[in-house]
């Protein structure tokens, strides 16, 4: 039997299916599924033989190994992301949306990390070195010893990382590296994979530190950095609203750190500004009470955030009411909206609901649930919360409240604010913060019932 050739790559997430089609059952990502020549041609019909290999050497669990020695960039917020600093041998990946500012972040990480004694070398692939060099005059960074060079032949890249033999490479961006071994045109799922193969196995082999960057595109014609995430050590995302200042970098993988961790940065003028005290800054503009915006005292990484959440109910002029959410995710809203409805019987038919977190935040905690429903409900009855109180619990389809994990940090932060009163459910450990009025509730009822009156 002829085996086909051919097979059909998403470029979303890298699913290999043998047929096309128009959205990726595995992503769910439209328009993304291309026709791809295969890396190799697979293993051979034949099986290994008989001839034998080398015996590998086995050890146990109590082989004590050194912990590698980490670099600092002196950036806590990179370096805390990173899980401490930078590791040798190490390959990572930082994924984002195209103008978030990775290269910017990267280039300034570059001139940091070479300041910190490390031979730097910087391979920009999207921008001439001209233009590489201006930006780093925009940054005030001319002085520090990064050596440039803008190439996208992976073969004279790696011919000349074999020879200068830097301790960290960053490679901007892997989807313009280009691998002449393989038919297919740079960006393409193969293209970028190989050179990413080619890359991190090299990066292993020599103790060199490698920086992948990849940009998350909408489009099929180019492949995500989620085709590469699986052959790094670590994966940080780079996001952030376009009009707003704020750039969040998050770890969504570690092998050498807690995933999750957030690192928080402001964009400014003169680059990326490192923000130690991210809850100032996403509640720096709030005044008096309003209808509908609510404080949730959250948990990014190991660090508790204060966040505002903004939400709008209106009569809806269309028959099918608009459910919009901006920085949290809309399944999870339907859910509140459906509990409130059912359980609290509230309804919110012929209302349009917009959500909105402050400050260009992405929250993905359950946690934010009850300050959720305390918007929804604070901008449906038009009566503000207390400008002083945080809000923040689960709530489960039976309308009960669950306790969330630390609920210890998240009172402290909201002392720190000047905050004075937090809702909170019933359950996990009683305990008291000085300065702080605690309200545990046990079910959403009892919360509408306690805050807004009887619904
Ligand atoms: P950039 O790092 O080029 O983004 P990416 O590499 O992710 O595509 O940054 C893009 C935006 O950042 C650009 O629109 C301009 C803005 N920017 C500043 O606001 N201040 C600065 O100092 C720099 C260098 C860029
Ligand atoms: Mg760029």
């Amino acid at each position: 039997m002829a085996k086909s050739k051919t097979q059909f790559t998403c470029t979303a997430c890298g699913n290999v299916t043998t047929k096309w089609a128009g959205r990726c059952e595995a992503c769910g990502e439209w328009n993304s599924i291309v026709e791809e020549a295969p890396l190799s041609s697979g293993p051979s019909a034949a099986t290994l033989g008989t001839a034998r290999g080398r015996r590998i050497e086995l050890t146990d669990l109590r082989t004590e190994e050194t912990p590698p020695p980490r670099t600092v960039s002196g950036v806590a917020e990179l370096d805390r992301v990173l899980g401490g600093g930078l590791v040798p041998a190490s390959a990572i990946l930082v994924g984002g949306d195209p103008g978030i500012g990775k290269s910017t972040l990267l280039l300034q990480a570059a001139a940091r990390f070479a300041r910190m004694g490390l031979k730097t070398i910087y391979v920009s692939g999207e921008e001439a070195s001209a233009q590489v060099r201006m930006r780093a005059q925009r940054l005030g960074l001319t002085q520090s010893p990064v050596q440039l060079a803008a190439e996208t032949n992976l073969r004279d890249i790696l011919t000349t990382l074999d020879e200068e033999r830097p301790q960290l490479a960053i490679i901007n961006s892997i989807q313009t590296m280009w691998s002449d071994s393989i038919g297919s045109a740079p960006g393409s799922v193969s293209q970028v994979r190989a050179a990413a193969h080619e890359l991190t196995a090299f990066a292993k082999r020599k103790g060199m530190a490698v920086i992948l960057v990849g940009h998350v595109t909408k489009e099929g014609q180019i492949a995500g950095p989620r085709v590469v995430e699986h052959m790094v050590d670590t994966v940080l995302y780079f996001e952030g609203e376009r009009g707003h200042q704020f750039r969040v970098l998050r770890a969504v993988k570690n092998r050498f750190g807690p995933a999750d961790e957030i690192g928080v940065f402001e964009m400014t003028g003169k680059g990326l500004a490192e923000v130690t005290n991210p809850s100032a800054l996403f509640l720096s503009d709030r005044g008096q009470p309003t209808p509908g915006s609510v404080v949730f005292a959250g948990i990014e990484g190991t660090r508790p955030v204060l966040i505002e959440l903004q939400a709008l109910v209106a009569p809806s002029p269309h028959s099918q009411p608009r459910r919009t959410v901006v920085g949290w995710d809309g399944g999870r809203l339907a859910m509140i909206l459906a509990v409130l409805e059912a359980r609290c019987g509230i309804p919110f038919a012929g209302l349009d609901v917009y959500l909105n977190v402050a400050g260009g935040m992405k929250i993905s905690e359950p946690a934010a649930d009850l300050a959720v429903a305390a918007a929804l409900l604070s901008a449906r009855e038009d009566a503000a919360l207390p400008a002083d109180t945080v809000v923040f619990g689960e709530i489960s389809l039976s309308g009960a409240l669950r306790a969330v994990g630390q609920t210890e940090n998240r009172l402290k932060e909201a002392q720190k604010l000047g905050f004075s009163s937090a809702i909170a459910p019933k359950g996990g450990k009683s305990l008291t913060v000085d300065g702080i009025k605690l309200n545990r509730i046990t079910d959403l009822a009892s919360f509408v019932g306690e805050t807004f009156g009887a619904g």
